[in-house]
């Protein structure tokens, strides 16, 4: 039996936690390491199952990875072994095509697995693929996997359209080993996009206007080794001041950067939450009861897609009628059905959620279906009345370091059961 989260809900949550490395900045930055035959020192790497996906994928590779404690890992690829990312892999977790590009780029030669549905989308890879072809890369798909081969990758013109997060990183990844300049233009502008440069260009990288919507870079004849310290997770954070608004608490996280999640604050606020930004941390203090606003997501700086189902577990208790409406992917609302077992009232048109919020949520054994998802159980397991088990937690472990424990401290009644 999966382990299952049983939670006591109804305290308000108080004091200070800290907001982890951003898994999202974690992945793309270990498969940066197969750039270069030198070692790559990853400080604060979170302590994650997507974290231990991405190690034993780069392992099979070829990769050396050497874990210092606290956090510190040494990833050095000197040869690689194999080309190929395997299906159990790349299906277990989609960020894996994001060693397409860093192995076209140092060996002329990749094969992944096609990463096919997941459970909020169809999220397909053509961009990916696209980009890599605008680059010279040969592309053929066959059983399944991607193949792309190339002598070595030329720059060139890429138009992201819609934006996307991992097929930016992985073009930047693949570009900045090709021969003269490369364009990629509605590039994401994600903080994670940001980091990625940074180490990118601690390596020897040339990258110029990353955290913009117009990416060039001038490609290298190799790369060296580096060392970087990962980006705080913001959805992360922001699920702790979710926890602190929603229980009518008082939370500082530590960790938080304020310009990295603009829209989920004003969010907040709108709903009724007091917030106190500082260089690195933010305050929040918990409305009696929320405040009913829209939202709609969008690529950042817009309301990023991954705060959604928490941000609907507190608009579920507003004072009022809500909107949330999902504009990055297409089938992002398997927490409704959950949140209506412990006593919400959402419908659901295409891709609006009409949220009509009620006093409180009632305990009830609900199934986590995705990461996020999950979180905003756990959310509104921590406001409900009563116990709430939330099952499936393996969903949860894929990208929140140690959540029981940081909420406990918190003094949220949490315990895992197995
Ligand atoms: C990343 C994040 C994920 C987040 C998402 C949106 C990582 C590891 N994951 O996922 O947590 O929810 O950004 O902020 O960073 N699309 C295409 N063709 C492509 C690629 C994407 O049509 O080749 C579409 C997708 O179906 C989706 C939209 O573009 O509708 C955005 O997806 P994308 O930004 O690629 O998400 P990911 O990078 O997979």
């Amino acid at each position: 039996m999966p382990a299952s989260l049983v939670i006591e809900g109804g305290t308000p949550l108080r004091g200070e936690v800290w907001a982890s490395a951003a898994k999202n900045a974690a992945l793309p930055l270990m498969c940066a390491s197969l750039l270069t035959d030198a070692p790559i020192v990853l400080e604060n790497v979170p302590d994650l199952a997507d974290v231990a996906t991405i190690q034993k994928l780069l392992e099979g590779l070829g990769a050396e990875i050497g874990d210092e404690g606290s956090g510190r890992l040494t990833l050095r690829t000197e040869r690689l072994r194999s080309h190929e990312a395997p299906y159990d892999l790349v299906s277990t977790m989609r960020a894996s095509v994001m060693v397409l590009g860093p192995l076209v780029a140092r060996s002329g030669r990749a094969r992944v697995a096609l990463p096919g549905g997941c459970a909020i989308g169809l999220r397909p890879i053509d961009l990916h693929l696209k980009g890599l072809a605008t680059l010279g890369a040969e592309i053929v798909l066959d059983q399944g996997y991607v193949e792309a081969r190339a002598s070595r990758l030329r720059g060139g013109r890429i138009h992201l359209d819609p934006v996307t997060v991992t097929g930016t990183e992985n073009l930047m990844m693949a570009a900045v080993l090709a021969e003269g300049t490369t364009a990629i233009e509605n590039a994401a502008r994600e903080p994670e996009v940001e980091d990625l440069a940074r180490l990118l260009e601690k390596m020897g990288a040339k990258i110029h206007g990353a955290g913009s919507s117009r990416i060039e870079i001038e490609g290298v004849e190799a790369l060296g080794g580096a060392r970087h310290r990962i980006l705080p997770d913001r959805i992360e954070a922001g699920t702790y001041l979710v926890a602190g608004a929603i229980t009518g608490g008082d939370v500082t996280v530590r960790g938080a950067i304020a310009h990295h999640m603009p829209a989920v604050l004003e969010k907040l606020e709108e709903a009724g939450a007091i917030l106190e930004v500082g260089s690195d941390t933010i305050r929040v203090v918990g409305p009696d009861r929320p405040r009913p606003t829209d939202l709609v997501t969008a690529p950042f700086p817009g309301f990023a897609t991954d705060m959604q189902a928490q941000m609907m577990a507190l608009l579920g208790l507003a004072d009022g009628e809500s909107v949330i409406t999902e504009t990055v992917f297409e089938n992002r609302f398997m927490h409704v059905a959950e949140l209506r077992r412990m006593g919400a009232q959402i419908v659901t048109e295409g891709n609006r959620a009409v949220i009509r919020g009620v006093p409180r949520y009632l305990g009830a054994p609900v199934m986590a279906t995705d990461l996020r998802a999950s979180a905003s159980l756990v959310l509104a397991g921590l406001a409900a009345t009563g116990t709430t088990v939330v099952s499936r937690v393996y969903h949860l472990d894929r990208g929140y370091e140690r959540l029981e424990e940081k909420l406990g401290k918190l003094g949220a009644s949490i315990r895992r059961e197995r």
